[in-house]
């Protein structure tokens, strides 16, 4: 697992609450953890491959002054498998490093994590880099800033030697459709394309990834729908901010998802009303469906969603009165309702959300006056 460290699209607060959902499990996973006795040290090959990268590395920053000497394993960012001494994983976040064409890293064949996140890589990757890397599992490539200095190039009949469980890539222009060989991983548990330049609808097959968990396809320009054959029945994290998704959402969105933590479509053309289904989503954490084209009555199904913290609905066009089950929302922080078409009185049972203390009603006309209890 990866949390999400870098610029998110949506709310500093959505990635706040992944922060606390994901935890740190990677910063765990990425510790050498070598147990002295059983260390047979590095494997001479892997150590060479390593000093020829570094080689080919601008490493201004000193980060990679640890590596020399005999044992590479020991070196920074670097963990190996105690029993045969292979490079299992390379952890290079950020030591803005220069230049990753010539990545002798794809020598490392024992290679199983690949973090190049954080940096400010250039240069053009291509899939002859990944030809001898059989076991990786995850990779994570993200730039420091969306500089488009760092390209990724495969042919479209490429299928890669590899099956990923994690691909997270940041600010990287991967091209404008999905690319084909990212179809050929039916493994994968989390998928982050953020601002990667993709401008195509999404494929078929890729909305049935079985062992789903975390889906961030955010900041791009993907249209088409949101189909309601989309099976991610262990999805836990869905992040679709800031694209041309359109239409209405699938009817059966909390059947389909029923793990769901959180939810964000913040910033795309969908309309129609808010599925019921939501309403059996009770892991829901976050929910933002700001600035789409949503329309009608809020539902009535907030007894069900004693986890909701964040509800995001601002700017769309719901009409009617905000639902007095609003009041069940026990563990509701912050509550935006802003520019839509709502009216009538505020309800008393948001008294009951203690836990409230952001409230934007924006336009909201209000029948009487505001309750003094605000
Ligand atoms: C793959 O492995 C072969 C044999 O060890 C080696 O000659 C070749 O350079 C490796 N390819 C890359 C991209 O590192
Ligand atoms: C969704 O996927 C699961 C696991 O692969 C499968 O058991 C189930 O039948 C699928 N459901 C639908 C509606 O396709
Ligand atoms: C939703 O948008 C689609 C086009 O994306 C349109 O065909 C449909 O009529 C719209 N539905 C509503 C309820 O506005
Ligand atoms: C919002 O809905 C109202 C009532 O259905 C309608 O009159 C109005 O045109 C809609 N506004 C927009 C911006 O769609
Ligand atoms: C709000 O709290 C009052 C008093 O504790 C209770 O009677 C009422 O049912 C609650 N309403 C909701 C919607 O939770």
């Amino acid at each position: 697992m990866k949390m999400k460290i870098w610029g998110s699209c949506s709310t500093s607060t959505s990635l706040i609450v992944l922060l606390l959902l994901m935890g740190c499990l990677h910063l765990e996973s990425i510790k050498p953890g070598l147990d002295e006795d059983l260390d047979v040290g590095c494997a001479e090959k892997d150590r060479k491959a390593l000093l020829e990268f570094k080689e080919g590395l601008n490493d201004f920053s000193g980060w990679l002054s640890s590596w020399e000497g005999k044992d590479c394993c020991k070196w920074r960012g670097v963990g190996c498998n105690k029993k045969t001494g292979h490079v299992v994983k390379l952890d290079l976040k950020n030591p803005s490093c220069y230049n990753v064409e010539q990545e002798s890293v794809g020598q490392l064949s024992e290679l199983v994590m690949l973090d190049l996140s954080v940096n400010s890589w250039e240069g053009v990757i291509s899939e002859v880099h990944f030809l001898n890397l059989t076991r990786l599992e995850e990779i994570y490539i993200s730039l420091k800033s969306p500089m488009k200095s760092l390209v990724f190039h495969s042919r479209n009949v490429w299928i890669p030697p590899f099956s990923l469980k994690s691909i997270m890539v940041d600010n990287v222009q991967i091209g404008t459709s999905f690319p084909p060989w990212l179809q050929t991983q039916k493994e994968l548990v989390e998928i982050e394309l953020h601002n990667v330049g993709i401008s195509d609808t999404v494929p078929d097959g890729f909305w049935k990834l079985p062992d789903i968990k975390y889906l961030d396809l955010s900041n791009n320009q993907i249209r088409g729908r949101l189909p309601n054959w989309m099976n991610f029945s262990k999805a836990e994290v869905i992040y679709l901010s800031f694209n041309f998704f359109s239409g209405p959402l699938p009817m059966n969105i909390g059947e389909i998802m029923p793990r769901l933590k959180v939810l964000d479509l913040y910033g795309n053309n969908l309309n129609d009303s808010i599925p019921y289904s939501i309403g059996i989503l009770k892991d829901l954490v976050s929910l933002f469906l700001s600035n789409n084209q949503f329309i009608g009555e809020l539902p009535g199904f907030w007894k069900g969603l004693q986890n909701l913290q964040i509800l995001a609905i601002a700017n769309n066009n719901f009409t009617g009165n905000i639902p007095g089950s609003m009041g069940f929302l026990l563990s509701l922080e912050l509550l935006l309702l802003n520019n839509n078409n709502l009216d009538g009185e505020l309800p008393l049972s948001l008294q009951n959300c203690t836990n409230l203390d952001t409230i934007d009603l924006g336009e909201y006309r209000f029948c009487g006056n505001v309750p003094n209890w605000i």
